[in-house]
Order: structure tokens, then sequence, then C-alpha cells
């Protein structure tokens, strides 16, 4: 190992002997396998699904549009639930399901296969056809998944939206794809309240021509106080109760599209990534597999809500696909059955909640953020202690990079130091985990997501795209096509070049930072572009400066993410107030309602995940003097460094009031 290399670390942890034995990838000579032909390597798991007519080409690429096993026909709903009908797993469990109140329930395989029969001849009812778009706006309930998979069945397009987003980012989703059905429910349980997801959809449908009709599962009852209007809303256990549960599912080409998803995007509107049917569940399928190294005796649980990337495809699709058992919760991590007073007891703040759960299923694999596991070690090891927990062998982290000290107390504490722990790196676009190690194969370090998947060809490149040297910092790119890649952005498909393929000629560019070691591993360095990861969430900093400047006061904001020690980066808000708006000076109360007003109307428009922790009045934003507003030095305030280079400032005097202003309004 080459020495002064900051990146190289010397802890290392090669898997264990035992676990390589019993891996689903044991043996490495599957990199060089696929490396040598990476489609035949990406046939060979497109050939453990199940077609109603084979494909007759791999691949087609004419960059940047690929389509992948052309002429076959298949569907996803038949390869996650029917294809294990006729085998051992009929019977076997698919879904765990726990809400907050405490209460369970579980589905086999033969179970579930009810449920979305009906549920697609449900949607059939309503007039849903192949192609057609539907919102999903649901809480994390088994009917998340039986409402997803029933589109797949019947040929519809799903577009989950987080159930954490507000009325305006579901209008604007469902509008985006034209969505002619909205599924939600009553509302669902967080920390004790119930988020009000109906009356949410109320206020979106208002604006939302093309929806025709809205479903509702009854998740909470009559304390929702909803009300329902007549001929648009049906409760979802009325329209189940009258359908017949066998619903043929639909043949679809390899590459229709099977769901929207939309993320932020560094510039304007959120961006709808398309995912296609065959390639999609083929990359979901491969790297489930490997990854997480399921196996019929595990009891599998991904932490992530259904609205989210990870929650698509490792929850419900990848999973499901290889028969897996899946763990699914309602809630959050400190809030829940309270320990020790049984299962009546009433649910309240625990922050044992995810090792209760371990405890009590008997959890083999999870799946969880690196924001959450901080906000674990922050509240310390005593509460994983207070539980038996070693059921688990194997932990995964997503979302944003692990540091190396939230890795080591993963290991140690929830680990218990012989679980190895895959560090996998992906995005909405890419559907299916990218760089990662291989649980049986891969030599792990704290902070490295190692190597990239089979069959997946990343590099590392300078500004001008050309290789940069191991130890080097640049940009990372994908140099081949993938099944599982985004296909387009739903209705722009000028934007999805843009974004995506203009950087640089033929690569695909992720947005991401990072750096490989003299091992040939990859080090993740966060975004490149302006979007922030706060708690692994793809929050952009355009969307909450175009929000910001709604409001009438605002005149110009600038927002930036800080680091922040759970959420790994923090959205803060400059803002310059408009004449005759801002508070007098020194009125602090004055100031200190416009800043709450302001963080609040964020949140109401955004969600509250896009609330900014801070908010600073200024009269005036570091800009250069082209007029471009300088958010390294915005980050240099919001962090309390040392100002950089402030040589290119139009006026070098805003940054230094900037930074009085920043430690005496900082809430
Ligand atoms: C961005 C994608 C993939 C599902 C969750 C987020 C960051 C994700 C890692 C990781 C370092 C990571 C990247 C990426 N990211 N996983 N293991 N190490 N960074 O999906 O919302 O599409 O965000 O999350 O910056 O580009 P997403």
């Amino acid at each position: 190992m080459s020495i002064g290399n900051e990146w190289q670390q010397e802890l290392i942890f090669p898997p264990a002997p035992e676990f390589t034995a019993q891996a689903n990838a044991g043996d490495a000579s599957i990199y060089a396998t696929a490396a040598d032909d990476y489609e035949a390597f990406w046939a060979s798991w497109a050939d453990r699904l199940e077609w109603f007519t084979p494909y007759n080409t791999v691949l087609e690429w004419n960059p940047p549009h690929a389509k992948w096993f052309l002429g076959g026909t298949l569907n996803v709903s038949y390869n996650c639930v029917d294809r294990h009908l006729s085998t051992h797993r009929r019977d076997k469990t698919a879904i765990v399901f726990e809400g907050e109140p405490g209460d369970t329930r579980s589905l086999t395989y033969a179970e579930l296969s009810v449920e979305v029969n009906r549920f697609a001849n449900v949607l059939k009812k309503l007039g849903i056809n192949k192609g057609d778009r539907v919102t999903l706006y649901m809480p994390m309930t088994p009917e998340a998944a039986i409402a997803m998979l029933a589109c797949t069945r019947v040929g519809a397009v799903h577009s989950v939206v987080f159930g954490g987003f507000s009325a305006e980012s579901l209008r604007e989703r469902s509008n985006d794809s034209g969505a002619k059905l909205i599924i939600t429910a009553d509302g669902y349980w967080r920390r004790g309240h119930i988020v009000p997801l109906k009356k949410t959809t109320d206020e979106a449908v208002a604006g939302c021509p093309t929806v025709e009709n809205v479903i509702v599962l009854q998740r909470i009852g009559v304390d929702a106080g909803i009300t329902m209007v007549e001929g648009r809303d049906h409760w979802w256990h009325d329209l189940v109760a009258g359908v017949s549960d066998e619903c043929p599912a639909e043949p679809m080409d390899a590459e229709d599209p099977l769901f929207i998803l939309y993320t932020s995007g560094s510039t304007g509107k959120p961006k709808g990534i398309l995912h296609t049917t065959a390639g999609y569940l083929t990359g979901v399928t491969a790297t489930t597999n490997y990854v997480f190294d399921i196996k019929d005796t595990d009891l599998y649980w991904c932490t992530a809500d259904v609205g989210w990337i990870t929650g698509h495809s490792y929850v419900v699709y990848g999973p499901l696909a290889n028969g897996a058992t899946v763990f699914m919760y309602e809630g959050s991590p400190d809030w829940g059955r309270t320990v020790g007073e049984g299962a009546g007891a009433a649910p309240g703040p625990n922050r044992a909640r995810l090792w209760d759960i371990i405890e009590r299923h008997k959890v083999t694999i999870l799946y969880t953020a690196p924001t959450l596991i901080r906000s674990c070690m922050k509240w310390g090891e005593v509460y994983p202690q207070k539980h038996d927990i070693s059921s688990l062998r194997l932990l995964g982290s997503v979302g944003e990079p692990i540091n190396p000290e939230a890795w080591l107390w993963y290991h140690e504490f929830i680990g218990g130091k012989n679980c190895p722990i895959v560090d996998t790196w992906w995005q909405t676009e890419t559907g299916a985990i990218m760089i990662s190690p291989l649980p049986g194969i891969t030599n792990t370090k704290p902070g490295s997501a190692t190597k990239p998947f089979p069959g997946i060809c990343a590099e590392i490149v300078d500004e001008q795209g050309n290789p940069v040297k191991d130890g080097q910092k640049g940009i990372l790119v994908i140099r081949k096509p993938w099944p599982s890649m985004l296909r387009t952005l739903w209705g722009n498909d000028e934007r999805y070049k843009q974004v995506y393929w203009s950087k640089f000629e033929g690569l695909y560019f992720p947005g991401d930072g990072a750096v490989r070691d003299d091992d040939g591993d990859f080090w993740l360095l966060g975004r490149v572009d302006d979007i922030m990861l706060v708690a692994g969430h793809n929050i952009s900093t355009m969307e909450m400066e175009s929000s910001l400047v709604e409001h009438a006061a605002v005149a110009e904001a600038a927002v930036i993410g800080k680091s922040h020690e759970i959420k790994g980066q923090a959205p803060v808000a400059f803002v310059i107030i408009r004449e005759g708006y801002g508070p007098a000076a020194g009125d602090t109360e004055a100031a200190d309602k416009l800043r709450a007003e302001l963080k609040e109307f964020v949140a109401h428009k955004l969600g509250a995940i896009c609330r900014p922790d801070d908010i600073i009045l200024s009269a005036e934003l570091p800009k250069t003097r082209s007029g471009k507003i300088m958010r390294r030095l915005l980050r240099d305030v919001a962090e309390g460094r040392v100002m950089g280079d402030t040589t290119t400032l139009a006026d070098p005097a805003v940054v230094a009031s900037l930074r009085e202003k920043y430690s005496s309004d900082e809430s």
C-alpha cells in the first residue's frame, strides 16, 4: 500500500470462512466472468426469471438509450408472487408487518397472491388499464406492496409519493405523470400522531384534473376524521369485497414502463425517473441475491419507506422476486411498544424499538441508513444491549457515505463483531445497487463501498473525463449500460440527456465524487452538484430556494447543506428580505417570528424533511462579479470555518457581516 494516501484505510475486515462457505456469492471468479462478458452475466440473471415469451436480444445500446431483453414478455407481479406458489414457498411467509401501536400481521405468498389478484381486479374495475399511471400515497403497511404489485399485474405504471411529502408535492407529481387514480389511506401512525394522508390528498386532488378516483385504505378508523367525496372516493375494503381473487397477469414487453419515481433535481422540478420491466427486475433480483445473501431461512428487514427507491427495490421487488420473507414496519425507530410492559402496553418513546423488533421477530438481515445508525450511536449502546439481537447475520447501509465511526459502532454493537457490513452505493436512477461488497467475497473497510457489482463498469475521471490515478479524487462515472438503469425522465428525454449524459460523452454521470484506493476500493465523497443529502434523502437546494422566494417577504434565497452530526447534511437558508417586510433593527422577537414562519412555509410546500434547520436574514448574499452566489462561502459561514478564498467576490465585506449575523441568528 502506498504511504500518504489519505483514503487508504488500514482497517480491513475479511469475510469469515463460515460465511463464505454458505454464501450465494462465494467465488470471486464471478467478477472476472462478468467483466469478460457483462451481457452474458446479466442474461444469466434474466434467465432466472419466469418469462411468458423468451427474449431474443440481450442489449440494444444507442447511447444514451438502452433496451434490455428485447422480444421477451413477462410480468413483475407474476415473478414476485405467482412463481412461488408452485414451490415450497407457497405457504412461506412473504411479509411480516408491525404497526406503531404494536399490531402485527403476516401474509404467506399464497395469501399475498389473493390480495394482489383482488386489488388488481379493483384497479381494472376503476378503469385502470395497461400504461395508465397510478399515484400511491401510502403508509408502510402490506397494502403498499399489494398496491404496487397489483399495478404491475395489470400493467399500470405506479408513482409512489413518500407519505411525508406535502399536498403540493403530491399534486405536482400526480399532474406530471397524469395519474388517473390516487391510492392512499385515512392516515398512519408516527410518534403517537396521525399523519393525515387523506386530508392532504384532498388538498392535492383539488388541483389534479387527471385524477378520477381515490382509493382509501382504512388504517386509523374513526379517529382519522376524514370525509369521503361521493363518486370519487372509495374505501379499499369495500372495493375488494366484491371482486374475484383471480386476475391474469398482463404480459408486458421487457421495455414496458414499470414505474416512475420522482427525485430532486438540482434545477427546477423534480425528475420523474422511469424504470422499465425486465431490466429493473433483473437488476434487483441479482443484487438482492448476492449482496444480501438472501436465503429461505432469513427474515430480512430493510427499514426504508416504500416512498423511496430503496423501498421499491429492497423492500418489495428484489426480496419478493427472491421468495424472501420481508419485514415491514410503520412509524419511527424511537417510538413504539414500551419495553417490559407487555404486548398491551401503549406505545411511547422507545429508543430500543428496532432492537425490540429484531429480538421478537428474529430478524437476520438489517438494511438501514447512516443517519439512523448515527442517531442510535448518540442514544448509546445501552438500547441494543437490552435486547438479544444475535439473530442478525448481515448488516447493510445506504443513502450517503457512512463515516468510519458509525461503521465501527454498527459492526460492534449491532453486528456483535460477526456480521459482514455491506455499504451499498446506488441511486434512484440506477434502480439497483451498483457499488457494494459481496459479503462472502469482499474484504470490507469502514467507510468504503468497495467494489462495483459484477457487470457494473464504474470508473473515476477528472473534469475532462480522463481516468484519474488511484488515490486521486475525481468524479464517479459508469461506462457501460446496466439492466436496471433509468430509461429516461418521464416526458422529458432532453433533460435526461442533459442531466446524466452531457457532462461526459458516452459516460453516465451520477453526480458523486469518489476516489479509489490501491486495492481498487471505491470511497464515495458526496455530491458534486447542488443536491443535499439530508438524513439520506436527496433534496435540491434549488427547489428549496424557489419555494422560499414564493413567500411575499423573500426577495432572494440561497440554500446550502451544512454538515450535521446525525443527518449528514442539514439545510440552511440565507434569505434577503424585501424592503418593508423585514423586522425593525433590534426587534429579535419579530425576526424569530419571521424565521419560524419561513421554516413552516418551506415545510408546508415541500414536506417536513425540507424544513430548514437555520434561517439567516440578511441584507446581501456573497456573489461573484458575474452574479453567481458563492455557496462555498455560505457553507464556510454556516459551518463556522475560516473564510475560504474571497478574491472573486464582488463585495468581500458581505461575508464578514454574514458571519456576524449567523452567530446571532442561529437558533
Ligand atoms: C445519492 C442517491 C440509493 C438509495 C438511497 C438514496 C448518495 C447513496 C450511498 C453510499 C455514499 C451514497 C449518493 C447518491 N448515496 N448511497 N452507500 N455511499 N453515498 O437514493 O435519493 O437517489 O440518492 O445518495 O450521493 O448519488 P437517492
